[in-house]
């Protein structure tokens, strides 16, 4: 049985087979609609989400599944002090593979411990969010045809932003691959990923401050909310949250054909005058995030 917990559990063949796979249910959706008849996919939310809970959802009605579960923590016997390995072995009674979040770093692993199904990871804490970079490499794919010898922006909360982490992680394997990280100096990626992914692959990095000094060198340009969910005092959050604000004159200097990607919800980090640019990709992401789910599904449940 194959779970999904982090990015680095698929090789760089399996990635380029699941776009694919997302790739032909978007030519071909027909195809691929009774896939999943009589199989069920419980979403198990302990923390909130707009786009990855309701991308699973739709992504298994649109193979011809079902879906069951819940979308907060306190609406689910978590709230009477139900154990995370005993919600999971429940919930593996009832449903043929799961979708969990959860606020605590490592929950997805305690999962897998007594999973009866494919445990899919739909974020933890501020360390990982797979599906999300399941997401983004099809966008950039797509977008940009390759993923090789690009020069990729980080912005916002490198600190917390877990689906930064999961991407920088994926990203490492490809060829000549450059990141600029832009941040405070509060929110500067952990140490951890600078080693564990950058220097220990020889991959170029420039750390900054200035969202404006690189923009023209830059192909993707990944934008991140200020996590305030994970901030401990509200003073930090405030201070930080507009750190920088992505507006259409900023982007006067960018290439033509760079792409602005977001994992969103955006709260002011990128100026809705920004939306009606060709290069920003953000909505196109979130659409893309319901196929790459679908090819994921079908993956896990050996379809
Ligand atoms: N990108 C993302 O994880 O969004 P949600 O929190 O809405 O699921």
């Amino acid at each position: 049985m194959r779970h999904l917990i982090d990015i680095l559990e698929l090789s760089t063949e399996e990635i380029a087979e699941l776009i694919k796979t997302a790739e032909d249910i978007i030519e071909n959706p027909k195809k691929y609609s009774e896939k999943c008849h009589g199989k069920k996919l419980a979403t198990l939310f302990f923390e909130p989400s707009t786009r990855t809970r309701l991308s699973f959802e739709a992504a298994m009605m649109e193979l011809g599944g079902n879906v069951l579960g819940f979308s907060e923590a306190t609406s689910s016997s978590a709230s009477k002090g139900e154990s995370v390995a005993d919600t999971i072995s429940v919930v593996s009674c009832y449903a043929d593979i799961i979708a969990m979040r959860h606020p605590k770093e490592g929950a997805p692993v305690v999962a897998t411990r007594t999973a009866g199904v494919p445990i899919i990871n739909a974020g933890d804490g501020g360390h990982n969010h797979p599906t999300q970079t399941l997401t983004d490499l099809l966008t950039i794919h797509r977008e940009k045809g390759t993923f090789d010898g690009l020069t990729i922006g980080l912005c916002g909360d490198l600190k917390f932003g877990r689906t930064v982490h999961s991407l920088i992680s994926a990203m490492s394997r490809y060829k000549n691959i450059k990141f600029i990280l832009i941040s405070p100096d509060e929110l500067k990626l952990p140490e951890y990923i600078i080693e564990d992914f950058l220097e220990k692959n020889n991959i170029e990095y420039i750390e900054t401050a200035s969202l404006e000094e690189y923009m023209p060198e830059l192909d993707i340009l990944y934008m991140t909310r200020v996590q305030q969910e994970r901030f401990f005092n509200e003073q930090d959050y405030i201070r930080l949250r507009d750190s920088y604000i992505l507006t259409k004159e900023k982007l006067i200097p960018a290439k033509p054909d760079m792409k602005v990607l977001h994992p969103l919800p955006r709260v002011n980090e990128i100026s809705v005058d920004v939306d009606a640019d060709p290069r920003a990709c953000y909505f196109k992401q979130v659409l893309n995030g319901k196929y790459m789910r679908m090819a994921l599904i079908l993956k896990l449940l050996g379809l």
